[in-house]
């Protein structure tokens, strides 16, 4: 199996006010999830993963809204946020195959989920770009963060089962795939959220960024052969 073709360490250099309030809040937002997860990897993907797959739909919902209001082309970024959100929600299914959360770390998910709902959807309401941005910056440290994963298993300190049926189905891998195949995978998917992201909000910013092809292309290209 090739690995997927994945640019790592890319990081937007923020420009104006909006870039640095979406990096310090993603910073912030970091040094909780070390505080709380430290290394429990399986743990804190499943927890952050149903935060991550909260801006798509926001994004989603919202761009269509506008849309309809203003009755213009929304230029793909409705299914992209869409498949982005649909993504997401595939990485939480994959995980909680692997870690079973606690009964605390539920009651997490349930009050974050409320207050990062309203916070995001706020948010874009008042500067879509902002919020992509914040989006683009999550998905760095997601990057970083699998990258650790992958470290860590090959180290031999987190384990490398057997890849779930439901991974091994969704991003089509062999047969004899493992946990290590499937978080390879998954970065691959968030560099590519990042990528679309980063590129949206400078879109919306008027800045230049380099073009983000629509999902199903792009994917083709981060997504190993199975
Ligand atoms: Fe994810
Ligand atoms: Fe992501």
């Amino acid at each position: 199996m090739s690995t997927p073709d994945v640019a790592l360490g890319v990081h937007h250099a923020p420009q104006g006010l909006s870039d640095r309030i979406a990096l310090g809040f993603t910073k912030l937002l970091r040094f909780c999830a070390d505080t709380f997860f430290a290394k429990r990897y399986g743990h804190r993907a499943i927890v952050l993963e149903t935060v991550a797959a909260v801006p798509g739909m926001v994004g989603a919902t919202l761009t269509h809204l506008r849309c309809l209001r203003r009755m213009e082309d929304d230029n793909g970024w409705i299914r992209t946020l869409m498949e982005e959100a649909e993504n997401e929600r595939m990485h939480l299914m994959t995980f909680i195959e692997v870690a079973r959360p606690t009964l605390f770390e539920r009651c997490i998910i349930l009050g974050v989920q409320w207050v990062f709902y309203v916070g995001f959807f706020l948010l874009y309401l008042a500067s879509a770009r902002t919020a992509h941005r914040v989006v683009g910056y999550f998905e760095e440290e997601a990057v970083i963060s699998y990258t650790h994963y992958l470290a860590d298993i090959d180290a031999g300190r987190s384990a490398n089962p057997p890849a779930p049926a439901i991974a091994r189905h969704y991003w089509k891998l062999p047969a004899d795939a493992t946990l290590r195949d499937v978080v390879l995978v998954i970065r691959a998917d968030e560099a590519h959220h990042r990528d679309v992201n980063h590129g949206f909000a400078s879109e919306l910013g008027g800045q230049p960024s380099r073009a983000v092809s629509p999902y199903p292309e792009h994917a083709a290209v981060l997504r190993p052969e199975a």
